[in-house]
């Protein structure tokens, strides 16, 4: 990955083609935002039902007017305490942000990245890009080049290779488009920093999808069946699955592997919110490819610290 990759992946772009970039959380497929025709390929590569809105990616807040018609106050103290970074913000829309990236809602999803591959690449660029994170709908968000290579196959144009992500699981998202900013997905920026970014209480969204799909039951599903399972309980479930002749699946992050089995897989994550989160979506693929006939998940501590990794791992066990 080097200056011309960049220059060539912004001149795709341009044409109206895919680039999968890689982000501090996810990849992200991406599409010039103002071009229809580019974003409605970009629905098609992901699947993805076209009421589902995608974020906006911007180089810089000075391009902000340009995608949001009104930015109010709690939207610049969230911008100034966590731009770039791993936060969206959703605004009220202008007129320049489509229904093709919107779903046609009022408002558009914003955020700036701080990723320097990401940060490259829109400033060559120098518009918005739309990018959902680089899986198919409903999948697990991909957090290597190689991974968005698994979901895409050939229908990328190009894939900026940067690495595993460092967070690992999606941004924040937080709707300031109304007089009462609220929750929409937790994410490594807490609900807590954003109280004390704002100076007041956070309203936690109760969101009906398809307004943000990232809360649908089923999403971030591998598709092996998932239990979560209480640290107390994990290793009889898997004991006694394993006598009934399954082959199991145990992602665990504070009981190492209990005993040698050939029909047991066995991961120990980190036990500290942020190390899990960045090795969580890898090793869900992992197990899913292990021909397991379930994934057994170490229930994650209750902790305010945990609640978007809570979030993702209910997600993915629907
Ligand atoms: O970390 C991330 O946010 C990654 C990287 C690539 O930036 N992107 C990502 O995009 O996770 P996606 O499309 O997988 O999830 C974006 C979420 C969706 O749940 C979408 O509904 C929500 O943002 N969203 C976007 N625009 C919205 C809007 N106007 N109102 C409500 N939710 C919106
Ligand atoms: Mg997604």
């Amino acid at each position: 990955m080097n200056n011309q990759d960049i220059a060539q992946a912004a001149a795709i772009l341009k044409r109206g083609g895919l680039v999968a970039f890689p982000t501090e959380t996810v990849y992200g497929l991406g599409a010039a935002a103002d071009n229809p025709a580019a974003v409605k390929r970009l629905y098609l590569a992901k699947g993805r039902p076209l009421d589902h809105p995608v974020i906006v990616h911007l180089a810089a807040a000075a391009q902000v007017p340009q995608w949001a018609r009104e930015v109010p106050e709690a939207a610049r103290k969230l911008a100034a305490a966590f731009w770039p970074g791993p936060l969206t913000l959703i605004l009220k829309r202008t007129p320049r942000a489509g229904d093709d990236i919107t779903g046609s809602q009022d408002t558009v999803g914003l955020r700036i990245p701080v990723h320097p591959v990401a940060r490259a690449l829109l400033e060559a660029f120098g518009d918005g890009i739309a990018a959902p994170s680089a899986n198919r709908f409903g999948h697990v968000s991909a957090t290597t080049a190689e991974h968005v290579r698994e979901e895409f196959g050939g229908n990328v144009d190009f894939v900026l290779d940067g690495g595993p992500c460092e967070v690992g699981i999606e941004s924040t998202i937080i709707d300031v488009s109304s007089g009462r900013p609220i929750l929409l997905r937790p994410g490594r920026i807490s609900a807590q920093d954003v109280e004390r970014a704002l100076g007041a209480p956070l309203v936690v969204g109760t969101n009906t999808p398809p307004r943000a799909p990232g809360m649908l039951a089923a999403h971030y599903a591998p598709h092996t069946p998932i239990a979560l399972v209480p640290a107390a309980a994990l290793y009889d479930r898997a004991m006694d699955l394993l006598r009934r002749g399954q082959r199991v699946a145990v992602l665990a992050h504070s009981m190492p592997l209990p005993t040698l089995d050939e029909q047991l897989v066995w991961i120990l994550l980190p036990g500290d919110a942020a190390g899990y989160a960045h090795d969580l979506y890898a090793n869900l693929r992992r197990l899913d490819q292990a021909q397991c006939s379930v994934i057994l998940i170490e229930q994650p501590p209750i902790t305010s610290e945990w609640a978007a990794v809570r979030d993702r791992l209910a997600r993915a066990s629907g």
